[in-house]
């Protein structure tokens, strides 16, 4: 038996619309796993959900920022065996510009989002007991902070602390609680971030990455470690994919 199959596993993607998110529901289904999507985008949510692999596949379109849309996501979802969270804006401003706006748009899908959706499912028994893996993405810039990413940074700090408290909470009925923090990967999300900088400064960046930008399925195929087997005694960790 392979380890690393996802074969009899059904697996939640939020953010599955695009990049990280896409590219991580791509990979699980072509490892055998049923997969539960969700975005706001109906037309690349499709896009995501033609391309995977196998049958007995879900699609939803949901605003994780809305309670209502939660809580229709969560009753309408079979008992899942892994949750990714790939939802996230890179809603960048210096901090003399931050207002409670600022504050409550990044927040509400970069942190409130993920766990209000955790809470619901847990609520709901819609994770299995034991040998359920639930993987957040953070950022690497926790740790290495850049101008302007104050607020995005906040929220990816709040999600670690978050996520190694459910780590603690849930390990005695058999789920892991994983974080993976990257350094800048090839998605739409960059795209966006790049705009708000100079040409020089993206340069500097990839050039700081010892292997360059990631590809999204470089993160993807950390995060289907993470929802198989072959992570089984993981939790709590925080997996720095940097590129050196
Ligand atoms: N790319 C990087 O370099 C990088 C590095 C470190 C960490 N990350 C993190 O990785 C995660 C995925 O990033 P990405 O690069 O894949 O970004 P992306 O391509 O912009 O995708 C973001 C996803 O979040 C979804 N989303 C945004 N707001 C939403 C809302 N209110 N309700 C439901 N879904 C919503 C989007 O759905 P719709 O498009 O359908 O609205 C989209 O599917 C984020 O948490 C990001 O912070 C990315």
């Amino acid at each position: 038996m392979n380890p690393f199959d996802l074969k009899g596993k059904t697996v939640l993607v939020t953010g599955a619309s695009s990049g990280l998110g896409k590219q991580t529901a791509i990979t699980a289904s072509e490892l055998g796993a049923r997969l539960i999507i969700t975005g706001r985008d109906a037309k690349r949510l499709d896009e995501t959900f033609s391309a995977l692999q196998g049958e007995g596949h879900m699609k939803f379109i949901a605003d994780l920022t809305i309670q209502a849309d939660i809580d229709k996501l969560v009753n309408e979802i079979p008992i899942l065996d892994g949750l990714v969270h790939s939802t996230g804006i890179s809603d960048l401003a210096p901090a003399r510009f931050i207002t409670k706006e600022t504050i409550v748009k990044t927040f509400s899908i970069s942190f409130d989002a993920s766990v209000l959706l955790t809470a619901g499912i847990l609520g709901k028994k819609k994770l299995a007991k034991g040998n359920s893996s639930i993987v957040f993405i953070s950022s690497i810039s926790t740790r290495y902070p850049f101008v302007g990413g104050a607020m995005y940074i906040s929220a990816k700090a709040a999600l670690e602390g978050y996520a190694r408290v459910l780590a603690v909470e849930l390990a005695p009925r058999g789920t892991r609680v994983n974080c993976i923090s990257p350094a800048f990967v090839r998605t739409p999300m960059l795209d966006d971030t790049a705009e708000n900088y100079s040409q020089e400064a993206v340069d500097k960046i990839e050039e700081r990455q010892l292997l360059g930008l990631g590809d999204p399925a470089d993160v993807a195929n950390t995060i289907v470690f993470y929802l198989s087997d072959a992570s089984k005694w993981i939790s709590a960790t925080n997996l720095i994919l940097g590129g050196g």
